[in-house]
């Protein structure tokens, strides 16, 4: 297993490891984050069982006990399960994570006490980068749901949102909604709820230029079209409409 690393906006790298077995014959992609600054952040800590990869591939921009903050989206084994393997070799890292997830989940299970981060908190690490933490609960999964938008560049880091299958390039400007309403019909991921559409409609509001995708490449581009066509088709599938002709199987 390979970890391709790829810098996907300024001082924003995409550690990417493609697994062929998850879906084959397209395959899967699990990607990390790392936010360089005078205090690196690492968004999504990987699988545990991911983890020496991971770090293989940190240590090719970084030192790993450079580390100071350890994010994610929320509570799952690709999101957060190497915590506590990043904790032990990054003496300075904290965890930080919304205050539902330090709660329901983060504070018992990091050997570290987590920093909580309120909605719309922002962690200055540095370096000119600022991240910002946004909760988006159940949207896509997860009570504790929540994406970190990196002010600078105006990347948004989408966790599970717009996951798709395949191997597609680290950075496209290509279609990213299609692709993510066709893996909706397969995994069938989501928490289709109410307030999904008006929760992602929200996060257009960023004007993000990157979307960096947890599962599938990162896309540069008009974040705000792509945001606001993947909340019409959560709008969609919650009301139980059909899907418009062009998007039927
Ligand atoms: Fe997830
Ligand atoms: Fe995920």
């Amino acid at each position: 297993m390979e970890t391709r690393i790829s810098e996907i906006a300024g001082g924003i790298y995409r550690l990417s490891t493609y697994v062929p077995e998850i879906a084959p014959p397209a395959g899967f992609t699990f990607n990390q984050f790392l936010v360089l600054g005078d205090e690196p952040l690492l968004f999504h800590t990987g699988l545990r069982k991911m983890f020496p990869n991971n770090r293989e591939a940190l240590s090719r921009i970084i030192s790993p006990e450079r580390l100071r903050w350890i994010a994610y989206g929320h509570f799952e084994a690709d999101e957060c399960g190497a915590m506590n393997e990043w904790l032990a070799i990054a003496p300075q890292a904290t965890p930080a994570h919304g205050q539902t997830g330090c709660m329901v989940s983060l504070t018992d299970f990091a050997d570290r006490a987590p920093r909580p981060l309120a909605d719309g908190e922002v962690i200055d690490i540095g370096g000119g980068k600022r991240v910002r933490f946004i909760d988006t609960p159940h949207t896509p999964h997860g009570w504790d749901a929540g994406v970190l938008f990196e002010e600078s560049t105006q990347t948004l880091m989408c966790g599970d949102l717009f996951t798709q299958l395949g191997d597609d390039k680290a950075l496209t400007d290509g279609d990213v909604v299609g692709p993510a309403i066709a893996a909706e019909d397969i995994f069938k991921y989501s928490s289709l709820c109410p307030g999904m559409g008006t929760t992602i409609r929200g996060l257009a509001a960023l004007a993000p230029r990157t979307l960096a995708l947890m599962h599938g490449p990162s896309f540069a581009g008009d974040g705000a079209a792509a945001l606001h066509a993947l909340a019409d088709d959560y709008d969609r599938r919650v009301s139980g409409q059909a899907p418009p002709r062009s998007l039927a199987g």
